[in-house]
C-alpha cells in the first residue's frame, strides 16, 4: 500500500485502563512504519456525528499517556447511530448514514474501534454499509468471546485483590461477615479471579445459583472451626437468590449503580444473626494505571490493529488467543458473552480450597 493513509482511533463504551497504551501504540506505528496520517475521534460513535471535535494524532501528543487510566479520546455508552436520540427526549433515528459522509469528509480510509461487544456490534454494522473498519476488544469484564483476555481485566484484578486484603482486617478484627461487591455485569470473572487471589471465602457469580441459607452455613461451619469472619466476593450482575425474600420478609431491589451485595448481606445479617457489612467498589475498579501486562497487551493490540489495515484485513478484530495476538471475524466478538465455567477449572480450583459459591 504505497498510498498515505488516514486512519481514525475511536474508543467507545466503558472506560477501561490500557485504552492509552491501545492509542499510543496505533498511532506510533501508523506513523513510524507506515507513514500515515492519524485522527483521534471524541466520544466514541459521537465523534464522527458531531467530527469537529477531531484532532489530529501525533507522536508529540500519544507522548506520555501510557501510564494514564482512562481515554484521551473521551467515551460514551449511551448513543447507537442506529437508533439515536438527537435531543435529549426526541424520537431515536437511524444516522448512520451521517458518520459514513463524515468519516469520507474527514478523509478515513479506515476506523480502528476500540470498545467491548455492544461498540464492535455497532462497528460491525458500520462495516457492512461500507466503513473500513479494525476493532480491538477492551472491558474490564472479561468477557468478550473472542479473545481469552481483554486488557483492562488485570488492572481491575490488582484494585479488587487489594480491596478484599484490606477488608479482612476489619472483617477479622470485628468478626463480621463482610461482602464486597464487585463489577461484572453479565460474568462473574472479576469476582472468581479476584476472590481467588485475594483470599475470599465465598464467592457468589452470576453463573452458579446460591442461596441465602447455604451461605449462612458455610459461615457457620466456619466459626464451628473457629473462624469468627468471613470476606464474600459478590458479583453485582448475581441472580437474587430463591429464598431472598423469605429471609428478608419484604421486598428490595438493587439499583443501577449496584446494591446487590447490600441486600444479600441484609438477608444474611437476618437469617444469621451476626454484624454484615456491604462495600461496593464500584468505578474505582475501571480506574487507575494499568498493569504492565495491561500497558502491553493493549500496545500489542494497537499495533496488529494498525497492520490489519496495512494487510487491509477488514472487520476483523485482534485478539489474544494461546499467548498469541490474532485477528478474528469481528461477528465472533459479537455473538455473546465468554462467561465463566461452573465445572472448569478456576471454579474446580477454588472448591478445592475450601471457597463456597452457596450453592
Ligand atoms: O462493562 C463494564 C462495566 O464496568 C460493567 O461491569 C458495569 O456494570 C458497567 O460497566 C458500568 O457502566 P457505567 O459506567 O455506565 O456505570
Amino acid at each position: 500500500m504505497d498510498r498515505k493513509l488516514t486512519i481514525a482511533i475511536s474508543t467507545g463504551g466503558g472506560d477501561c485502563p490500557g485504552l492509552n497504551a491501545v492509542i499510543r501504540g496505533a498511532t506510533r506505528t501508523a506513523i513510524l512504519q507506515y507513514g500515515w496520517r492519524v485522527l483521534g475521534i471524541a466520544d466514541g460513535f459521537d465523534g464522527l456525528i458531531f467530527p469537529e471535535r477531531t484532532c489530529e494524532l501525533t507522536l508529540a501528543n500519544v507522548s506520555g499517556i501510557l501510564p494514564r487510566g482512562g481515554t484521551i479520546l473521551g467515551t460514551t455508552n449511551r448513543g447507537n447511530p442506529f437508533h439515536y436520540a438527537l435531543e435529549p427526549g426526541s424520537e431515536p433515528t437511524d444516522i448512520s448514514e451521517r458518520i459514513l459522509e463524515n468519516a469520507r469528509a474527514l478523509g478515513i480510509d479506515a476506523l480502528v474501534v476500540i470498545g467491548g461487544d455492544g461498540t464492535q456490534g455497532i462497528a460491525l454494522q458500520l462495516h457492512a454499509k461500507g466503513l473500513n473498519v479494525v476493532g480491538v476488544p477492551k472491558t474490564i469484564d472479561n468477557d468478550l468471546l473472542a479473545t481469552e483476555v481483554t486488557f483492562g481485566f488485570d488492572t481491575a484484578l490488582h484494585t479488587v485483590t487489594d480491596a478484599i486484603d484490606k477488608i479482612h482486617t476489619t472483617a477479622e478484627s470485628h468478626h463480621r461477615i463482610m461482602l464486597v461487591e464487585v463489577m461484572g455485569r453479565s460474568a462473574g470473572w472479576i469476582a472468581l479471579e479476584a476472590g481467588i487471589s485475594g483470599g475470599g471465602h465465598v464467592i457468589l457469580l452470576p453463573e452458579i445459583p446460591f442461596t441465602i441459607q447455604k451461605v449462612c452455613d458455610f459461615v457457620a461451619e466456619r466459626e464451628r472451626t473457629g473462624k469468627r469472619f468471613t470476606v464474600i466476593v459478590v458479583a453485582e450482575g448475581i441472580n437474587i437468590p430463591a429464598d431472598m425474600e423469605q429471609a428478608l420478609a419484604h421486598e428490595r431491589r438493587a439499583s443501577r449503580t449496584g446494591g446487590k451485595a447490600a441486600l444479600v448481606g441484609e438477608a444474611i445479617a437476618a437469617v444469621s444473626r451476626r454484624e454484615v457489612r456491604a462495600t461496593v467498589l464500584g468505578h474505582i475498579q475501571r480506574g487507575g494505571s494499568p498493569s504492565p501486562f495491561d500497558r502491553i497487551l493493549g500496545t500489542r493490540f494497537g499495533v496488529a490493529a494498525v497492520d490489519l489495515i496495512a494487510r487491509r484485513e477488514f472487520g476483523k478484530m485482534v485478539a489474544l488467543r494461546g499467548s498469541k495476538v490474532e485477528a478474528v471475524p469481528m461477528e465472533e466478538a459479537c455473538r455473546g458473552l465468554r462467561l465463566v465455567n461452573p465445572e472448569g477449572e478456576l471454579v474446580h480450583t477454588a472448591r478445592s480450597i475450601g471457597i463456597s459459591f452457596g450453592d
